[in-house]
C-alpha cells in the first residue's frame, strides 16, 4: 500500500482555514492554494536523491549537493493549475506537463482530451496534482497515462482527500505515495467532499 501523508503543520492548518471559508475572495483562495502547494513540496521531496558537485564559494573550494534527477510537475486540468506555481517556486528547474480529462456520460470512463508531457517523465520524479481527491477517478486515469508514457516515480499531491478517493488510488496505483493537506469525512451524493471547500476549479478561476 502506498503511504498516505496528511501534513500536520500550523501554517497549512491556517491556510486551509482560509481556503475552506466560502467567503474567501478568489484572489486569496488562489494565493493560499498555491502556498499550500509550496509547503507540501517540502515533505513530498524529502527523499529525492542528491549528487555531489565541486564548486568554489567566494572563500574556498567545497562540495555541494544538487538534485540528481529531474522533477516534472503535472497538473490535472483545470483545478490542478492552482498548485503549480507554489510547487514550481520551490523547484524552479522542474518541467511542467499537462493532462486534461473529461468523463464519458454513458460509460463514466475518464477520457483524455489533452496530454503533453516532457521527456523527463521517464527518468525523473513526477508530481501529479489534483487538489480534490474525490472519487479518485481522474487522478487514477492521469497516473495510468503517465505510466504508459514511461513514468516510474510518480507522487500524487492534493489539498483535500476523502476515504473513497484514497482507497481508489491505493488500489489502482499501490506504488504512488499520496500527499494531502487534509483528509475529510466523505463524499456527498453530488460528488463533493464533505466538509471540503466546494468546487476548487470554480473558486480558483472565479467561475460559477
Ligand atoms: N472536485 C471539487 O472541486 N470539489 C469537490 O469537493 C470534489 C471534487
Amino acid at each position: 500500500m502506498p503511504k498516505v501523508t496528511v501534513l500536520k503543520h500550523p501554517l497549512i492548518e491556517h491556510k486551509m482555514s482560509i481556503i475552506r471559508d466560502k467567503n474567501t475572495s478568489t484572489k486569496s483562495f488562489r494565493e493560499n492554494v498555491s502556498e499550500v502547494g509550496a509547503l507540501i513540496t517540502y515533505e513530498l521531496t524529502k527523499d529525492l536523491e542528491l549528487q555531489a558537485k565541486e564548486i568554489e564559494t567566494p572563500v574556498t573550494k567545497t562540495t555541494v549537493y544538487e538534485l540528481k534527477k529531474p522533477v516534472v510537475i503535472v497538473p490535472i486540468l483545470r483545478a490542478g493549475l492552482g498548485m503549480v506555481d507554489g510547487i514550481h517556486d520551490m523547484i524552479p528547474s522542474a518541467k511542467v506537463g499537462h493532462i486534461g480529462l473529461y468523463r464519458n456520460e454513458e460509460t463514466l470512463e475518464p477520457i483524455t482530451y489533452y496530454a503533453k508531457f516532457p521527456q523527463e517523465i521517464k527518468n525523473g520524479c513526477v508530481i501529479v496534482i489534483d487538489p480534490m481527491l474525490a472519487t479518485g477517478g481522474s487522478a487514477s486515469a492521469a497516473i495510468t497515462k503517465l505510466k504508459e508514457a514511461g513514468a516510474t516515480d510518480v507522487r500524487y499531491v492534493g489539498l483535500v482527500g476523502c476515504p473513497e478517493g484514497v482507497e481508489r488510488l491505493q488500489n489502482d496505483h499501490p506504488d504512488v505515495p499520496i500527499y494531502l493537506a487534509a483528509l475529510d469525512e466523505r463524499l456527498n451524493e453530488k460528488g463533493y467532499i464533505v466538509p471540503g471547500l466546494g468546487d476548487c476549479g470554480d473558486r480558483l478561476f472565479g467561475t460559477k
